[in-house]
């Protein structure tokens, strides 16, 4: 069965809504939950295929998992040591931060296990993983390619280690600091530049000690984790495609409730500021240690810049995004430093200047980034090659494009944003799905 959108040129955007829960933090929840002792309630999981993939997987290793109300579920968590070895290989799907957090996770068990994922994840890079846990003497074996399938085998002991990321990536920082849970002292994990912490919240939150000072994580051994409630806050790399599709289009004003604000999240709408965008956040709270906000978008005027390596780590799911604003820009963007992009659910560098060169937009790509002229959007057929976020950026591209734009292969938009083209639809976008 395949899918495709088809969107006609809209005019504007319109509106007041919430987007669906953090992907990441909705992925901590289940499984830290799972982990910790006692009954721990969520609320605004998550529903989409990657979130539903770690749920599944914790049912396997004997979790009780159940669902409470709408998005609201109930984990049983079993501490640290309750885990049991699963009648099956356990299947991540489309999901890297699932196959990537549970490697660490399931490394440090007394049980063997193996995981899997679908032809996009089978694909992607596991040894940044893989090197990390060897050190802390776990036996992880990839396929010859140094991709899934994983294969994991208990072993005696988790040793810590001290750790430099060569990589700025919170799924490889995530993957050890589970691991070195069960670890007898302390480890050190150095980042280059700060990614998102969402783990380092959560554990902390849960009665874990972790230290985090500026690029130095410490997390500190006999962490017992006690179950409490965790509000998920609205993704903002969902939120995403509404805040850029109202900015380039005219007379737009919308607001997103409840949008999770963390500082290591929040590169994307730093970026869209610098390019001119009338962005504001309002209703700061926090939900657990995550900051929480209202954002306030209306349509701008954007001029091309350079983005600044800064933050790039903080932005790294929003260029699909972020691409589309700067087509819409007036003069050139440049993005350096961003070769992170490549390795995604597709080559985000390559598909994403493919479409835009299909769509009429200049655009030169360099081997670690890409220089976008503005210019105006034509109509096209856009293969989004299975890439969720892809998809939802040639989607928005549609508000904007002088003919239809036809984008194929949108099935795994319900990978993160399961009702995307309705809420879209809600606010104004011309946005039809087909099913064949
Ligand atoms: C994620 C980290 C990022 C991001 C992904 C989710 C996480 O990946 O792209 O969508 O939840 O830790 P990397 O750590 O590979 O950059």
């Amino acid at each position: 069965m395949s899918e495709k959108y088809i969107i006609q040129p809209s005019s504007n955007l319109s509106g007041n809504i919430v987007v669906p829960g953090d992907k990441s933090i909705s992925h901590r929840s289940l499984i830290l939950l799972s982990i910790s002792e006692g009954i721990g309630h969520i609320n605004g999981l998550l529903e989409s295929e990657d979130c539903l993939a770690t749920l599944d997987i914790f049912k396997l290793l004997d979790i009780n998992i159940a669902k409470s109300s709408n998005s609201s579920y109930v984990v049983n968590g079993k501490g640290l040591y309750g885990l049991s070895k699963p009648n099956q290989d356990l299947n991540c799907g489309n999901s890297g931060t699932s196959m990537r957090l549970l490697t660490g996770l399931l490394s440090a068990q007394k049980f063997s296990c193996n995981l899997f994922g679908d032809n996009s994840l089978s694909e992607r890079p596991m040894e940044r993983i893989s090197l990390p846990l060897s050190l802390m003497s776990a036996d992880i074996s990839l396929s010859e390619n140094n991709t899934a399938p994983i294969k994991i085998l208990p072993v005696k002991e988790i040793t810590p280690i001290e750790y430099k990321m060569p990589i700025d990536s919170a799924q490889i920082k995530s993957s050890i600091i589970l691991a070195s849970l069960y670890a007898k002292s302390e480890t050190k994990i150095f980042e280059n530049i700060p990614t998102r912490d969402h783990t380092e919240n959560m554990i902390n939150y849960l009665g874990g000690n972790i230290d985090k000072k500026s690029n130095q994580i410490t997390i500190h051994p006999n962490n017992k984790l006690i179950a409490k409630d965790i509000n998920v806050p609205g993704d903002i790399s969902s939120a995403m495609f509404v805040i850029v599709g109202c900015i380039i289009s005219k007379n737009s004003q919308v607001i997103i409730k409840n949008v999770g604000l963390n500082d290591l999240r929040t590169g994307g709408i730093e970026i869209l500021k610098l390019m001119g965008a009338n962005i504001e956040l309002k209703n700061i709270k926090y939900y657990g240690l995550e900051k929480v906000g209202d954002i306030i978008v209306h349509s701008s005027k954007l001029k091309g810049i350079t983005i600044p390596e800064k933050y790039i780590a903080s932005a790294i799911d929003e260029f699909p995004a972020l691409f589309i604003a700067s087509a819409n820009a007036f003069g050139e963007t440049i993005l350096n430093n961003a070769s992170e992009l490549k390795f995604k659910e597709s080559n985000r560098l390559s598909v994403m200047s493919e479409g835009l060169t299909l769509c009429g937009i200049n655009n030169n790509l360099n081997d670690d980034g890409i220089v976008i002229q503005g210019g105006k959007i034509s109509g096209s057929t856009i293969d989004s090659k299975g890439d969720h976020r892809v998809a939802m950026a040639f989607s928005i591209a549609g508000l904007v494009s002088s003919e239809n734009i036809t984008i194929l292969n949108t099935k795994n938009v319900s990978t993160s944003f399961p009702d995307f083209h309705n809420l879209m639809k809600a606010l104004g976008l011309n946005i039809r799905r087909e099913i064949s």
